[in-house]
């Protein structure tokens, strides 16, 4: 199978926060590879803002070097010398006015304009203000916003506020780069391209849901802002309830940007609150030469969850009676990103009872390996009876595209590419937030309350054993990790 590239238009992109760790790391290299694709145009033109003091050429030294490290992908020299032709550098001050009539000039006409917020939600009002008054961004123009959107719900209403002031809800793309990922997708085409699985899809037929993001690193010198955030501002409340919400939702009557986002916002606004005793916090401790969540983050006296498992309740027709179980944590035993629908067992089993029938689980697995497999059970082959054997059938992307699955963008250049096309289906609409951020905010004030301290657990293993307790006191277990 062969993949499409369909060409966006021209555009400018300005990042501001352009020599930061997720310009280097992610928006740079990802633009890259779009423009090797071929779907960024030759004329398209990038422009890093920041206060640093560069100038292009000794800044397109460094766009080079996080290509080489980060892009992937081998290419011949000529593309990468095609691609700095059109980046450019430029100091500016964020709450000041030098470097704006430079950047003004460096815009060219008729083109879409998008500008990346790469930056401290603090310095969201001043640019947006500011793109405005120096009259650089337009009606047209689009921004893109980075998480953390707030820190609680006040402070979310406040930047939507903010940003309200200058730029319509159509032109604001709030980012959640796990929206962007290709199983994420996936799993819509999934459940509403298919007639198999949508009837089968409520609590009459679906046991329990587990999702799961395990991460196997540790805080990686982002220590100062994690311990302000913890497991459930950092995950939960962005990218974990966006996984919730599209396995929950009810079926958009379109795919169009507000169709979906409302499906996603009354999945949220259904959701009931979670009582501390379906929560788990825990907090990596030493193992070996692996040092403690505290000595990374240099605050002995952290109580900051680097990991959090809770059970869930959507109150709705379609889910009530079905718990959803999220888990998500640093420092675990392996890296696995997945949503796994566990179906009821048959209501009668015609075989022994020791045939070695299970029910059949849906696994979307975002990462590594991504792909979806559905378990089944069947006839263990040859003689000996009828046993039963569980066998996974299995759509990994990569068997079914071939070679072109190699094509598949990474997050953050798809949700770009969406942001020129002018598409916010898999961007975040300011309400959608602020409801996640209203079903956190009574969780964290709650520990706040309680002086919450979080259950320790060895670094590389699957977390704490409360956390285990929570599936077995409801007579179920945790995919392994
Ligand atoms: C980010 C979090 O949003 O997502 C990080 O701030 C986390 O703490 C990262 O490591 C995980 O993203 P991915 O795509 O590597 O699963």
């Amino acid at each position: 199978m062969v993949s499409r590239v369909i060409p966006v238009e021209a555009f400018d992109l300005v990042v501001f926060g352009g020599t930061g760790d997720l310009a280097r790391r992610k928006i740079l290299p990802g633009l890259f590879r779009r423009f090797v694709s071929g779907q960024m145009p030759k004329s398209a033109q990038i422009i890093a803002a920041a206060r640093s003091d560069f100038d292009t050429s000794r800044f397109l030294d460094v766009v080079s070097a996080s290509i080489n490290e980060f892009a992937g992908i081998e290419f011949a020299s000529e593309m990468l010398l095609a691609f700095l032709e059109n980046v450019r550098y430029v100091k500016i001050d964020a709450m000041g006015s030098d470097g704006w009539d430079d950047l003004k000039g460096m815009m060219r006409g008729e083109c879409v304009r998008a500008f990346y917020f790469s930056v401290s939600p603090a310095l969201f009002g001043p640019l947006a203000e500011r793109l405005k008054t120096f009259g650089i961004a337009d009606d047209q123009s689009r921004v893109v916003v980075e998480k953390p959107f707030g820190r609680d719900l006040a402070s979310a209403r406040e930047l939507n506020q903010t940003l309200a002031h200058h730029f319509r809800e159509d032109q604001i793309y709030r980012i959640d780069h796990y929206l962007g990922k290709e199983t994420v997708q996936n799993l819509m085409a999934v459940r509403f391209g298919n007639m198999l699985f949508e009837p089968l899809w409520n609590a009459q037929y679906i046991d329990h849901i587990q999702i799961t993001v395990a991460e196997q690193i540790d805080v990686e010198g982002r220590g100062d802002y994690y311990d302000k955030s913890g497991a459930m501002r950092d995950m939960v409340q962005n990218h974990l309830m966006q996984l919730l919400c599209l396995i929950a939702m009810e079926p958009p009557s379109q795919f169009s940007p507000d169709a979906v986002r409302d499906e996603k916002l009354k999945v949220i606004r259904a959701l009931d609150e979670v009582p501390p005793h379906h929560i788990v916090r825990g907090q990596y401790a030493a193992k070996e030469t692996v040092p403690d969540y505290r000595e990374q983050v240099g605050n002995r006296s952290s109580r900051t969850e680097s990991y959090i498992a809770l059970k869930a309740h959507i109150k709705n027709w379609r889910w009530a009676g079905t718990p959803f179980y999220l888990r998500t944590g640093k420092r675990l035993k392996s890296r696995v990103s997945e949503i796994a629908v566990v179906f009821k067992e048959p209501p009668h089993s015609i075989f022994e009872a020791d045939s070695g029938q299970k029910s059949n689980t849906l696994v979307i697995r975002l990462q590594p390996d991504e792909g979806i497999t559905m378990d089944v059970t069947i006839k263990e082959p040859g003689p000996g009876g009828m046993r039963l054997v569980t066998v996974p059938l299995d759509m990994t992307f990569a068997e079914a595209l071939g070679p072109s699955a190699d094509d598949i963008p990474d997050a953050y250049e798809r949700l770009i590419m969406d942001v020129i096309r002018g598409n916010q289906t898999l961007f975040m609409r300011g309400d959608e937030v602020e409801a996640a951020w209203e079903w956190t905010d009574p969780i964290i004030e709650g520990w706040e309350r309680r002086n919450d301290v979080p259950k320790p657990y060895d670094a590389l293993t699957s977390g704490p054993d409360d956390a285990l307790m929570l599936l077995h006191r409801d007579n179920r277990k945790w995919r392994a990790l």
